[in-house]
């Protein structure tokens, strides 16, 4: 939200803390309209079969209460055509983290909009979905050459924000930004035009309207409009509907006191007629975006808060999954908990990167990525990455939230009701004496909380 900040205080920032790089970040006019000439855009196609859909998009709007989003007769409209998800989350403030989150798994302890660059040995989404060479890309309008990798870059009649690096989740990770043909695939609207008329979109892309029509600098009733006029005539589009899935959100929500609960919907030809303009309450955040899309083709995990996240129903339905329901009262997704990313804003600076995990049973269900395994080899967790929603016990971080097993309540043709309930609590894990019952991880959680 600090969409204020003049370019300048941030650019002496940036050439502070990242002078290396400082001419790739900021390039001048005269290298833009240069690369604007030379930098292609690069369009993989794949046809990977998934088990619930064989696209998946998602489209982010900024910064809008719940109650104000699902009051606009645009959103309301887009909501008949496909499932609203009642209980979503975004899971930090401000934008730029929860931007991140949906690439990598984790806020890294992030509390504001700076220019980061996250070190090579993070991965993200474009790792899970390269295992299997799913074609992706990033549409960020206005972007002005593929792989951009500046603060921003302003309307340049007015001057007004148009595009900024903090809406851009893949630009923000070197295992993207120092691989030229990854950077190929961040691409503005013209491109999305292009591979649309061509045939050649990818099988998952994030895209990323401008400053204005995201709603960051209008409101929802405009950004709402923008939305349906881009949206409808693809609901029209077979090619681009063909089992495809797309998620309408938002990046969080705007008064920070709230639980940052943001109003989403699920549409595309993947969802079946019977399920249009339904709700689905099951609790899912951003890190269930990383999880179903895993779990949709089969692909590993982050290790991540994509770990323990819930599934979209669509893909759960078809994997078995069992999602859990979460008790939101006194969970907190408004602020995060500390990392190497914070300024101290809504979260204390800790030098220390998060380790993954390298060995557990995650809900996609088919294990952790091997470049995390071999990365993090013989280290612990710096958290309990298998729980449903993020907690940290040493900072003190949602741990009095419970979660519990959906099919516990739900199995009323169940005969044994007794032993299903999986209950957790969180809270508990700081005090617990060490034991011969404690696993590796419970250890490795322990020790490294100290
Ligand atoms: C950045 O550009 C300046 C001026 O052209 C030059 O002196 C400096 O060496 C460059 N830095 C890098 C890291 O390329
Ligand atoms: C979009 O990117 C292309 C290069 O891929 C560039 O030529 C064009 O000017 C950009 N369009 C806009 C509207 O930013
Ligand atoms: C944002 O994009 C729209 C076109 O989609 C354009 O009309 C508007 O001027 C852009 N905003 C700025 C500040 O350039
Ligand atoms: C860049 O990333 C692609 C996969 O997205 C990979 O095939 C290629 O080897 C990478 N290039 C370099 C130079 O690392
Ligand atoms: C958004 O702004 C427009 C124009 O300023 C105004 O007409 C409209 O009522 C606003 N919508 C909301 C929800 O405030
Ligand atoms: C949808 O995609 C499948 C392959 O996944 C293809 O066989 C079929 O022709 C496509 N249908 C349309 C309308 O594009
Ligand atoms: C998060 O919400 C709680 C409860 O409403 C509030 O006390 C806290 O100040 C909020 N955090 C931020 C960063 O606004
Ligand atoms: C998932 O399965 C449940 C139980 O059969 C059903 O009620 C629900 O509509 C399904 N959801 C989706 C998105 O397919
Ligand atoms: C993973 O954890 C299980 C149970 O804690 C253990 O038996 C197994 O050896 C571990 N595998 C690896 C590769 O560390
Ligand atoms: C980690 O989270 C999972 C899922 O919420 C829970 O079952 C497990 O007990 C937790 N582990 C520890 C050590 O707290
Ligand atoms: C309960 O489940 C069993 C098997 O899953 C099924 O055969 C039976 O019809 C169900 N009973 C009810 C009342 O739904
Ligand atoms: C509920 O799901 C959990 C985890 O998948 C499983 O262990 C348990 O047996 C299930 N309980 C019932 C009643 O199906």
């Amino acid at each position: 939200m600090k969409s204020t900040s003049t370019v300048a205080s941030v650019l002496v920032a940036a050439s502070v803390a990242y002078a290396q790089v400082a001419n790739v970040s900021e390039p001048t006019l005269v290298t833009i309209r240069h690369n604007q000439d030379t930098i292609k855009p690069y369009s993989p196609v794949s046809n990977v079969q998934g088990l619930a859909f064989n696209r998946f998009y998602q489209i982010w709007l900024e910064n809008i209460d719940y109650d104000d989003a699902a009051a606009d007769s645009n959103l309301q409209w887009l909501a008949k055509q496909g499932i609203t998800l009642t209980n979503y989350f975004a899971v930090t403030h401000p934008s730029e983290p929860n931007y991140c989150a949906s690439a990598a798994g984790d806020t890294f302890g992030m509390d504001n909009d700076d220019f980061h660059q996250i070190p090579a040995n993070v991965s993200t989404i474009a790792d899970l979905l390269d295992t299997k060479n799913i074609s992706w890309g990033e549409y960020q309008e206005h972007i002005p050459y593929p792989g951009f990798q500046g603060y921003n870059y302003s309307n340049q009649v007015t001057y007004a924000n148009d595009y900024v690096r903090k809406h851009n989740p893949l630009v923000l990770f070197d295992s993207v930004a120092e691989n030229s043909t990854r950077l190929r695939q961040i691409k503005n609207f013209t491109s999305f035009e292009d591979d649309l008329a061509k045939k050649k979109l990818p099988q998952y892309a994030f895209i990323t309207p401008n400053m204005t029509n995201d709603a960051h600098d209008t409101n929802i009733t405009f950004g709402a409009k923008w939305e349906r006029n881009w949206v409808q005539p693809l609901l029209n589009n077979s090619y681009f509907m063909n089992d495809t899935l797309l998620l309408l959100t938002f990046d969080e929500d705007s008064t920070y006191a709230k639980s940052n609960n943001v109003f989403s919907i699920l549409l595309g030809g993947a969802i079946p007629d019977n399920l249009k303009g339904t709700t689905d309450d099951t609790f899912y955040t951003h890190y269930s975006i990383i999880a179903s899309v895993s779990a949709n083709w089969g692909l590993p995990s982050l290790g991540r808060w994509d770990c323990g996240a819930n599934l979209l129903e669509i893909v759960a339905n078809k994997t078995g999954y069992v999602n859990y329901d979460v008790d939101t009262t006194n969970l907190r997704l408004n602020e995060t908990y500390p990392g190497p990313l914070s300024i101290g804003e809504y979260s204390k600076y800790s030098p220390v990167w998060p380790i993954p995990l390298t060995n557990a049973t995650c809900s996609a269900g088919h294990g952790i990525l091997d470049i995390v395994k071999e990365t993090y080899a013989n280290t612990e967790p710096t958290y309990n990455y298998t729980s449903p929603f993020p907690y940290d016990t040493k900072a003190g971080y949602n741990v009095d939230v419970t979660a519990t097993r959906k099919n516990s309540t739900k199995s009323s043709n169940s005969t044994s009701t007794s032993s299903s309930a999986t209950a957790i609590a969180n809270a508990g894990i700081s005090v617990m004496a060490p034991s011969v019952a404690l696993t590796g991880l419970a250890m490795g959680l322990m020790l490294s909380f100290l």
